[in-house]
């Protein structure tokens, strides 16, 4: 009997990891460019479709690192070799950083258990206990939140937007927050699960930031993408569609919102990473949420959207190497964000200081739906990949990139109460 179940938990385990990616023989490098060259061979680089880009960026002494399939492995060293660019194997096999991971993170889950509170933020939460969570505060604290459906993702799973409002006046700013675009990004639902939480449930002591403003907060947008990684593929970008004429699937949904759409930083090939999708706003995750945002955009005065990694305030544009018309606005606001970090995070236009990059969240928000102050944030990196920051290290991210949003909440109460209060 012992033999026979013990064959069947064994054969199940199997089962359950048979069809999960294998990382085995993929490889990270990391370079970081010291003059304008090297800068140049980096940006045609990572052009290649099969490089899978983590974090990258325009200004010299900034890392650019990238995953690459055995496949293509040989050819890209040589190809390093040949154009003379110094850099560093970060991860010599991706699959055993992938295995780290899940231990650490049955680890972390063991801590978890002992914890109280509705979340502990020792462990990355999967999708059903963060809506678990979202549907707990309606219950909790009816009278300042309420959750608002907006649709479904592809695969079914339910899109909500959080509102938190103390009621009163009707027209006060609000703030849309979202996280979890890019599904492998983690830490990015986590800060925003935080963010909800302390203004939900540590309301007495922030409640300044809600009596006067008014949030929308999605923590994550990609709920396919993001439970694939934590079952299937853990460095799964994009949505989950399925597309024409190819078993590749998905799309960039940084890359499929309708403003200047695929026109550069994008591709048409649904293989890529960075696929903008077969339409403007073919993805149901983008398609709920713009079609929300445009319901609310009279009150909306700020935008942050939440992705990893590299430590990066960005704001718009990012099809565009020019500067938005109030761009001093923009930049130091973020400065201003960044003291509480202190200055550690590069501030800048996505296109000047990353990369160009069209059909962005960020751009829409600012050129479509006329929230001009509108920033893409690059959380910190952290563990050997960069994604797989421990959760250990969770507790200090999220709490001050809170600290980093009480800066933005701040300067909204300022522009649009203290002014209209003493205009009348
Ligand atoms: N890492 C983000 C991405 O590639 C940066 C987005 C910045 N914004 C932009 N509109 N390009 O999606
Ligand atoms: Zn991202």
């Amino acid at each position: 009997m012992f033999r026979i179940t013990s064959l069947f938990i064994i054969s199940l385990l199997y089962l359950s990891f048979a069809y999960q990616d294998d990382y085995s023989g993929y490889k990270v490098y990391q370079i970081v460019p010291n003059n304008e060259d090297e800068l140049k061979t980096i940006q045609i680089l990572i052009k290649h479709p099969q490089m899978d880009v983590w974090t990258s960026s325009k200004l010299i002494g900034h890392p650019t690192v990238f995953m690459v399939p055995p496949t293509i492995d040989y050819r890209l060293r040589s190809s390093l070799r040949v154009n003379n660019l110094p850099y560093d194997t970060l991860i010599e096999d991706v699959q055993s950083t992938v295995v780290n991971e899940k231990h650490e993170q049955a680890a972390a889950r063991r801590i978890a258990s002992k914890q109280n509170g509705l979340l502990t933020f020792k462990q990355y939460e999967r999708f059903d206990t963060i809506t678990w969570f979202l549907r707990n505060l309606t219950n909790l604290y009816p009278d300042i939140v309420q959750l608002i459906n907006i649709g479904k993702s592809y695969e079914g799973r339910d899109l909500e937007v959080l509102k938190i409002s103390s009621g009163g006046n009707e027209d006060k700013p609000a703030i849309f927050i979202d996280g979890g675009m890019h599904a492998r990004e983690w830490i990015s639902p986590a800060t925003v699960l935080y963010i909800i939480s302390q203004l939900v449930e540590n309301y007495s002591e922030n409640s300044a930031l809600t009596d006067n403003i008014d949030w929308y907060i999605i923590p994550v947008i990609n709920p396919d993408g993001y439970e694939y990684t934590h079952t299937m593929s853990r460095f799964w970008r994009k949505t989950r569609s399925v597309n024409l004429n190819t078993y590749c699937r998905g799309t960039d949904p940084n890359r499929n919102f309708d403003f200047h759409w695929n026109e550069v930083g994008a591709s048409s090939d649904p293989c890529d990473e960075i696929f903008a999708g077969s339409d403007a706003f073919s993805e149901r995750e983008t398609d709920a949420l713009s079609n929300f945002v445009l319901g609310v955009k009279q009150n909306i005065k700020l935008y942050l959207t939440f992705h990893s990694y590299g430590e990066y305030l960005l704001y718009p544009w990012g099809y565009t190497s020019a500067l938005p018309h109030d761009f001093f606005e923009l930049e130091t606001v973020a400065r201003r964000a960044n003291a509480v970090a202190n200055k550690r995070y590069t501030v800048g236009s996505s296109t000047n200081v990353l990369y160009s990059a069209a059909g962005g969240s960020d751009d829409w928000f600012k050129g479509v739906a006329g929230v001009n102050l509108s920033y893409t944030i690059e959380l910190p990196g952290g563990g050997l990949s960069g994604f797989d920051l421990p959760p250990s290290r969770i507790d200090e991210v999220v709490q001050e990139t809170f600290e980093m949003v009480k800066v933005f909440a701040g300067y909204i109460q300022e522009k649009f109460l203290y002014n209209r209060f003493l205009l009348h």
